[in-house]
């Protein structure tokens, strides 16, 4: 049974399938889910990923059921198993959005229906499906484009350094010390088909010649106490004028949102002509309806069947 829980659960032809898929219209794609349930099940809160899922689970034809993470309760109403046993049998899919991804492992160690993740600790690759679709309707392909990250190297910075490797891009990471992927995560993502990778602690170093500036607010959920060292650490890594004007003529801005405006990004370069937030927050369910209907295609799930 083939689960999405980090980018990489894709070989690089299945990548460029599901964003063929992203791309098709309902013509083609059909009504995969139709009778099928789809449980999305949200430790944390979320208005891109919980919007973005129940149309697209829609737009397949199938029933999305959202479920906060306490009604269900992990671990403390029942065991993770328990909970996906008995949902598996009421959908053809779950997804969830967890504190751990090690609660994902476990869903999917199971293989009753395919797991998908929303966002972990680790990785959040339905992002990254979203901003490589995005920068693919930019550059045609980013092959031997430059991809650069400033801000912490997070659960949203892995999943993208995964899907910009499998692409073939540059990756250039500005990253403030502490904060920075590791060698073994540098060689790691390297392996994976990136044209090359690199680190730096400084933002416009990064941004130097790149085709889209990513980043990400310094403060993400659940990081709430450590807000006052953070900001002081990122301190220098706010993407402005300067950090753009480094970058590729042209080049665009890309933050995965929500955004803090004079935090991580000023006003100018996120309301400006060469941000893309708003495609890429709307490509969130075009990366998400190709993914669901990828998983329809490996997993044998067509209309009809019953479980
Ligand atoms: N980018 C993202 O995952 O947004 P939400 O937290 O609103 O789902």
């Amino acid at each position: 049974m083939r689960h999405f829980l980090d980018t990489i659960d894709l070989q690089r032809k299945e990548l460029a399938r599901v964003m063929e898929l992203a791309t098709q219209r309902q013509e083609v794609l059909g009504w995969p889910l139709a009778d099928y349930g789809v449980a999305l099940i949200f430790e944390k809160p979320s208005n891109r990923t919980r919007q973005s899922m129940e149309m697209a689970v829609v737009q397949l034809g199938g029933h999305p059921i959202f479920t906060r993470g306490e009604e269900v309760g992990f671990d403390v109403r029942e065991t993770v198993e328990d909970i996906t046993r008995i949902m598996a049998g009421y959908h053809a899919m779950i997804a969830a959005r967890v504190f751990d991804h090690s609660v994902l492992e476990r869903m999917a160690s199971l293989n009753d229906v395919p797991i998908i993740n929303m966002l972990s600790d680790k990785s959040h690759p339905l992002q990254s499906l979203a901003d490589i679709l995005t920068m693919r309707e930019e550059f045609g392909s980013l092959k031997g484009k430059t991809v650069a990250w400033i801000g912490d190297y997070n659960n949203v910075a892995r999943s993208l350094a995964e899907g910009c490797a499998l692409e073939g891009a540059h990756i250039r990471l500005g990253c403030p010390s502490g904060y920075g992927a590791s060698d073994d995560e540098l060689a790691r993502i390297s392996a994976l088909g990136a044209a090359s990778i690199s680190q730096s602690t400084s933002a416009s170093q990064a941004a130097d010649g790149a085709h889209a500036v990513h980043t990400d607010v310094f403060v993400s959920m659940g990081q709430e106490s450590e807000t006052e060292r953070r900001l002081r650490d990122f301190a220098e890594f706010q993407v402005d004028d300067t950090v753009m004007a480094a970058a590729a003529t042209d080049a665009i801005f890309m933050h995965c949102l929500p955004a803090h405006r004079g935090v991580e990004v000023t006003s100018e370069v996120i309301d400006g002509p060469a941000s893309r937030v708003v495609r890429q927050a709307h490509n969130r369910m075009h990366a998400a309806r190709g993914l669901l209907a990828f998983l329809c295609e490996v997993n044998d799930i067509t209309k009809g069947d019953t479980k």
